[in-house]
């Protein structure tokens, strides 16, 4: 077969795969970069700003690339379930992947805080959902709790198949652009992703990271031919609400509009840190208006409908341009990690609402004259 079949086929010399393991895949990854075209004129930045739309994966973010990974890896190793704590998207993802792998999905959510969407996703694939009276960082301990006592495969990020599969962003944003960006800039909640696009970077340049190890030993590091000869300053932005990399330490009751990223104790706080640091980045955070005014500008100046987390990456990037922190002229990145219809409800109830209007030629044509 010669069409695109996922990222394991793709990069499997630089995955920790065999040719004897079964590959569960629903074709994840080659995600369009786009750049755009309207929204840096309008924030008066003078490069060029690209983003990685990772809500065009099968579930509609950018879990399935480490869902790909985490679900081939427990079925290769014999299990019949897996379990996971999400904020939505993991679990969305945790579901497909085990149907089409035809195993169990357990998955934890906030009672109440995940967007419709993804709960409907969960449940249409057959995951058992246990809706939870906590927060995700609950749901976290009790995941791992109960994953060490039973015969069930953890497949949240702090399984290390999950970042292997994640890192693959790295490789086609330097496919596509020839060379690593200037700088990649993307939201953080449990700090996986930022930790994953690393990663992936260091790899590409063939150099060492901090999260070298964190594979156990199983990820060919240093390729013959590397891909890039520079590695991007990375960017982790956070909700004010829920910014534990802001506060230095957890956060006990962390509260955003973008619940995605509604998380107060990271998992991958070491290498998070390590990614930020090793590239000479930053963290920032931003008001739960700064990131819906980002959601829909981005919508309404380029036609790309994210989530709210995902647009945190855009409202943290244009905060950092007004206040001159971006290098004039650069090349930068924005991972938009998961699609808008993810969260309709957060969407229609911050826009101009539809007129109501009776079904005749009179009244229309009124109302498009007035908008013309
Ligand atoms: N954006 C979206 C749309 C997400 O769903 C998440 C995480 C993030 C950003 C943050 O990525 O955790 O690797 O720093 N969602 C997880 C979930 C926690 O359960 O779906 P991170």
């Amino acid at each position: 077969m010669t069409h695109y079949q996922g990222l394991i086929h793709r990069y499997r010399h630089r995955l920790p795969v065999t040719d004897s393991t079964p590959v569960v895949t629903l074709n994840e990854g080659n995600t369009p970069l786009i750049e755009l075209l309207n929204l840096p004129k309008k924030i008066g930045f003078d490069g060029r700003l690209l983003v990685k739309f990772e809500g065009l994966n099968p579930t509609g973010s950018f879990k399935d690339r480490g869902m790909t990974m985490a679900v081939t890896k427990a079925v290769e190793a014999g299990s019949r379930a897996i379990i996971c704590a999400s904020t939505g998207n993991t679990s969305a993802a945790a579901a497909a992947y085990a149907a089409r792998a035809g195993i169990t999905s357990f998955v934890l959510i906030p009672d109440g805080k995940i967007a419709l969407g993804k709960l409907a996703q969960a449940m249409m694939h057959g995951a058992v959902v246990l809706q939870i009276q906590g927060n995700f960082d609950d749901g976290m301990r009790l995941v791992q709790e109960i994953s060490s006592e039973l015969p069930i495969a953890l497949v949240n990020s702090v399984n290390p198949f999950r970042l292997q599969g994640q890192k693959t962003i790295a490789f086609e944003i330097i496919e596509a652009l020839g060379e690593a960006p200037d700088y990649h800039v993307l939201p953080v909640g449990n700090a996986g992703n930022i930790s994953a696009h690393w990663m992936g970077y260091c790899e590409s340049t063939g150099q060492e990271t901090a999260a070298c190890g964190h594979c156990q030993g199983h990820c060919p590091y240093h390729p013959a031919q590397p891909l890039a000869t520079q590695r991007p300053i990375m960017l982790g932005y956070q909700a004010s609400g829920a910014a534990p990399f802001m506060r230095g330490g957890p956060v006990s009751n962390p509260d955003t509009i973008a619940t995605a990223i509604r998380i107060g104790n990271p998992m991958s706080w070491p290498l998070a840190w390590a990614a930020v640091r090793e590239s000479g980045g930053w963290f920032d955070e931003c008001t739960d208006p700064e990131i819906l005014e980002a959601q829909r500008l981005l919508a309404q100046t380029e036609g790309v409908f994210c989530e709210p987390s995902s647009a945190t990456s855009l409202a943290g990037f244009m905060k950092d341009v007004k206040g001159g922190r971006i290098r004039s002229g650069a090349t930068v990145v924005a991972t938009l990690t998961g699609h808008g219809l993810k969260d309709p409800d957060t969407a229609i109830g911050q826009c101009v609402q539809p007129h109501r209007v009776a079904a005749e030629r009179s009244a229309i044509a009124a109302i498009i004259e007035r908008s013309l």
